[in-house]
């Protein structure tokens, strides 16, 4: 039986909604008064903070598992383990029962973590993958010390149903927080150090209130905190991105010039096997309003390859769509199979090989424009947000509000904001110069 433990880990795997959720069990678990540590190995407690969205996500877990055990057995501890995150809504009492884990507790549960913990201490079965009604985040306790880019969830779940995703099934149905409870933990952040905040969701655009405010009312009142310099928000769908969201982009100052959506596929074959409920054109009129809207935008989105049935044609329809759309950045994976979703049992699953050379072909054009972005905006000047240092001494890392990695050298402390001049792009990061010192 593990005994109570005192020091913990948490270990985050997968989407920035599951880091966000991580920062708030490692706050609840400082708050029963145990320790952090940055060694897994070393911890009484690990929390292992698992995604269910690609590849062998479970079969991940149990390996990580393994290696937690003889990593910690080597130094004669024997750690208490909870399985939280997607993997454990999904898995649920199967993963006690496989691994002889402590505690399971899933995405919508983990307010609950110190009672399972101490029931697994006690000696007693700890599971809980209930999705509650009343909402985990009145259970928290508030912020404390963040860094310069903090995110905050403002909802969570999704009702749309993709042929490939489990999300609704392990985040559940779209809930959008309280405006009151958003803004109140916003003021939080930006006291604990936060200039920037990245408004976190499935359906991120989705949000809205009984007053029907928007995500983006509630962009133009968080704008209205002092001190707070940059608004991002990330992950959206189409169809949620509403005219006043589009205007927000023109109007709002510390609104970042930048937006995630994606479009997983340029096939409108694929796209209603996918139930993405948008087509290629649809999506492609709507970049062209939000960039009329806000012409220096950087879109950046996620493609899926060989989803069941994608032709060669289907295939070229989305390299085509790339070709047309110059992303500054984005995400491409490999159709997985995902337990339980409509996709999985579809006809005409898509061979491995294929599916590698179409990834291949995708990224090299996704790393092309990409590139090309970055070397269209040297010579620009702009802010960036500094959020930590280099390697080389002096150096500074920080973000442009493209979302670009820029890094200067210079006498700058972590969440400084410095106006730079863009020197010179490589493809992952850019070099700036210091004109003057922005008002931080
Ligand atoms: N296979 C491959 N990629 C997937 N995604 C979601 N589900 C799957 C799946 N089963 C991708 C989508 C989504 C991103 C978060 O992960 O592109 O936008
Ligand atoms: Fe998954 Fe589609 Fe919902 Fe995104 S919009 S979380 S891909 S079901």
């Amino acid at each position: 039986m593990p005994a109570s433990p005192k020091t913990f880990h948490v270990k985050s795997f997968g989407c920035q909604m599951n880091a966000y959720d991580g920062e708030r069990m490692a706050e609840l678990m400082a708050a029963q008064g145990l320790t952090a540590t940055d060694d897994a190995a070393a911890a009484d407690l690990v929390v292992l903070n698992t995604c269910h969205i690609r590849e062998k996500a479970t079969e991940k877990v149990y390996s990580d598992i393994g290696r937690l055990r003889k990593d910690a057995g080597e130094q004669g501890r024997k750690p208490m383990i909870a399985v939280a995150g997607c993997v454990a809504q999904a898995e649920g009492a199967e993963i006690i029962r496989r691994a002889k884990v402590d505690v399971v507790v899933g995405p919508q549960a983990y307010h609950n973590l110190p009672e399972l913990v101490a029931r697994a201490a006690a000696g007693e079965a700890a599971l809980d993958t209930d999705m509650p009604v009343e909402s985990k985040f009145g259970h928290l306790p508030g912020r404390r010390k963040v860094n310069p880019s903090a995110f905050l969830t403002v909802q969570e779940g999704c009702d749309k149903f993709c042929t490939y995703c489990v999300v609704p099934y392990t985040r559940g149905a779209e809930v959008s927080r309280p405006f009151a409870a958003i803004v109140d933990e916003a003021k939080a952040l930006v006291d604990a150090g936060a200039r920037e905040i990245t408004l976190l969701g499935q359906n991120v655009n989705a949000w809205n209130d009984a007053e029907d405010r928007g995500l983006h009312g509630l962009i133009r009142a968080l704008d209205r905190i002092p001190g707070l310099h940059r608004i991002r928000y990330t992950t959206s769908h189409p169809n949620d991105m509403t005219q006043g969201l589009i205007d927000a982009h023109r109007d709002v100052e510390s609104l970042m010039p930048f937006l995630h959506l994606p479009v997983q596929s340029g096939s409108d074959r694929i796209l209603k096997a996918m139930n993405r409920q948008h087509t290629r054109d649809s999506y492609m009129r709507l970049i062209d309003r939000v960039r009329a809207a806000r012409p220096d935008i950087a879109l950046s989105g996620d493609f899926i390859v060989g989803f069941p049935g994608e032709t060669e044609a289907d295939f070229a329809d989305t390299l085509s769509l790339v070709d047309t759309m110059g992303h500054a950045q984005a995400f491409s994976f490999k159709y997985s199979p995902r337990p339980g979703t409509p996709a999985a049992t579809m006809a005409d699953q898509v061979p491995a090989e294929v599916m590698d050379d179409r990834l291949q072909r995708l990224q090299a054009a996704l790393n092309r424009d990409q590139q090309a972005f970055n070397a269209a905006t040297v010579g620009r000047t702009c802010t960036i947000l500094i959020e930590r240092r280099g390697k080389l001494p002096g150096q500074m890392l920080g973000k442009s509000p493209w979302l670009q990695s820029v890094h200067l050298i210079g006498d700058h402390a972590i969440g400084d904001l410095v106006e730079v001049a863009l020197v010179s792009a490589g493809p992952n990061s850019l070099a700036g110069e210091v004109t003057v010192r922005a008002a931080a």
